[in-house]
């Protein structure tokens, strides 16, 4: 693994240019063999991801962050997932006296009063537990794609991760939406029926609204704020650059 601290995004893109989806993963996978996680939030996205990883039964950890506010249908399509592939998903929570102290002192929705407190509430709830579910790690998997955002739009599809110190894979970065939907369709796999409601981008049940069409992807998600403000922190060096 020593190599491997050498290694730059660069090398791994250039390693893997013109590699299929399916063959890139595998590579990267390779190279960081036993020290790679995929993060899931059962999104359509996720949900083609993690059929790619079982399908090929890569020696990825597969982990979710359960806010603890998740949307009962993605408590059900985590469910499903588990059946269909038999894979584990392994949960992080978010540290209990955190969350006890941030919502004594600011009552249980107080994201909704300004951003600050809003970024308090993503940190307690996703961020901190991300940085346990990385740690050891080399390679994070995402499913980010560029059509969900602006920021995004301009990611490479593998990434060094400063804040994190390992490498990011999106391998789904450029899908569109049609070709995501048509990977679920073909291969049958389950997805969050809150898709089919005009959702499109699903975090926590109280800052993630449907959308109309036209309307921007990411406008469903903390829509009480400004757009530039709208990260919660997991991807912050990638796109807040
Ligand atoms: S967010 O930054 O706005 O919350 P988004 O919902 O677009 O992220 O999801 C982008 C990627 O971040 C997902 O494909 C997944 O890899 C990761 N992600 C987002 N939310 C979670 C979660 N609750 N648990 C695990 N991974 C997540
Ligand atoms: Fe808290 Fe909302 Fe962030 Fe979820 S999305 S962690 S409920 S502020």
């Amino acid at each position: 693994m020593d190599n491997n601290q050498k290694l730059t995004a660069q090398d791994l893109l250039h390693q893997t240019g013109g590699l299929s989806v399916s063959d890139t993963l595998e590579h990267l996978v390779g190279v960081f063999e036993g020290a790679s996680a995929f993060s899931t939030s059962f999104s359509y996205e996720d949900q083609a991801i993690t059929h790619l990883i079982a399908s090929q039964q890569l020696n990825v950890s597969i982990f979710t962050l359960d806010t603890g506010r998740l949307f009962p249908e993605t408590y059900s399509v985590w469910s499903s997932t588990l059946q269909r592939y038999n894979l584990p998903i392994t949960a992080y929570y978010p540290n209990e006296q955190l969350l006890q102290d941030w919502v004594l002192a600011n009552g249980p929705n107080a994201f909704y009063e300004s951003t600050d407190l809003r970024k308090g509430c993503c940190n307690i709830r996703k961020v901190e537990p991300l940085k346990r579910a990385l740690h050891g790690k080399r390679l994070w998997i995402t499913g980010l794609r560029a059509e969900h955002s602006p920021n995004r739009e301009s990611l490479p599809i593998i990434e060094w991760d400063e804040a994190n110190q390992l490498f990011k894979y999106h391998p789904i970065l450029h899908w569109s939406t049609d070709e995501t939907k048509a990977f679920i369709a073909e291969h049958n796999i389950p997805y969050n029926p809150l898709h089919d409601k005009g959702f499109v981008s699903i975090g926590c049940a109280p800052c993630t609204r449907a959308i109309k069409p036209g309307e921007d992807f990411r406008a469903g998600r903390w829509w009480w704020e400004d757009a530039s403000k709208k990260e919660c922190g997991l991807h912050e060096h990638a796109e807040n650059k």
